[in-house]
């Protein structure tokens, strides 16, 4: 189990399988409860729905933040803390937050792990090199807001690496990816974990906006040079981008 920090709140639980997605408050509980409830097989079903690719994109966002090794990085909605681990092994000072107090519990040992919303994140302005974030932007409330936020803890030249979900551009690969997706890793969540949780990571994919706005966001909340390149074909897209000196 890692040094897991957790915060004063209470969580009560909330409907995840069908009916419409849920906004604000009622997205908040949903998504704490729900994580809270999966985080002992999280692992195992991210091995099993990417055929264990997941870990190797992980890499390759820490690695695309382009930092040397020293740098402090902050790995927001760390969950069991994969991408924290990876950031540590590649030679970074890391710090792993989580609205979720059960995917922090889930985790192995590695760096802190503090229970924190990323739309207020305990840190000072300009005190990190680095921001990650691996498959968690559908799930805050207000994006804009967590990039602004993500924004005032990064030092100027600081460096952004955002890893997500996506739909491969083809339509071929985008049908067997649909299908995969849609219909096969429910039914794996469902054996494996939660059927509900798993029925609503596809349906999730709603509150990305299209590649071009989700680029525009990035922009808008402070930050320069994004990039944005696909991995396994398309199913997952990395976001890169520079923390602007002036805002
Ligand atoms: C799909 S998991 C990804 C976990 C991890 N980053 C990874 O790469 O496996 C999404 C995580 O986002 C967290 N999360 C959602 N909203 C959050 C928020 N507002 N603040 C912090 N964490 C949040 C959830 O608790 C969950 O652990």
């Amino acid at each position: 189990m890692s040094a897991a920090v957790r915060a004063d709140h209470t969580a009560a639980p909330g409907a995840v399988g069908g009916g419409s997605l849920p906004t604000g408050a009622d997205k908040v509980v949903m998504v704490r409860s729900m994580f809270d409830a999966i985080a002992p097989r999280y692992d195992l079903v991210n091995r099993v729905m990417t055929f264990g690719l997941d870990n190797r994109w992980r890499r390759r966002t820490v690695r695309a933040l382009g930092l040397p090794p020293g740098s402090t990085v902050l790995d927001v909605a760390c969950g069991t803390g994969d991408l924290s681990r990876i950031a540590a092994k590649q030679g970074m000072r890391v710090v792993g937050l989580d609205l979720s107090f059960g995917m922090l519990r889930a985790a192995p040992s590695g760096p802190v792990l503090v229970e924190a919303d990323a739309l207020a994140l305990p840190v000072a302005d300009g005190a990190v090199d680095g921001v990650t974030c691996g498959f968690a932007l559908r799930n805050v409330v207000d994006l804009p807001a967590t990039l602004r936020e993500m924004a005032r803890v990064l030092r100027p030249g600081g460096r952004l690496a955002l890893l997500e979900v996506d739909e491969p551009a083809g339509p071929l690969l985008r049908l067997g990816h649909r299908i995969w997706f849609e219909r096969a890793v429910p039914m794996i969540g469902a054996l494996l974990s939660d059927a509900d949780a798993y029925r609503y990571l596809p349906r999730s994919v709603a509150y990305l906006p299209p590649p071009e706005k989700l680029r525009a966001v990035v922009r808008a909340a402070g930050f320069s040079t994004v990039g944005r390149r696909p991995f396994g074909g398309g199913a997952a897209q990395l976001l890169t981008a520079t923390r602007e000196a002036q805002r």
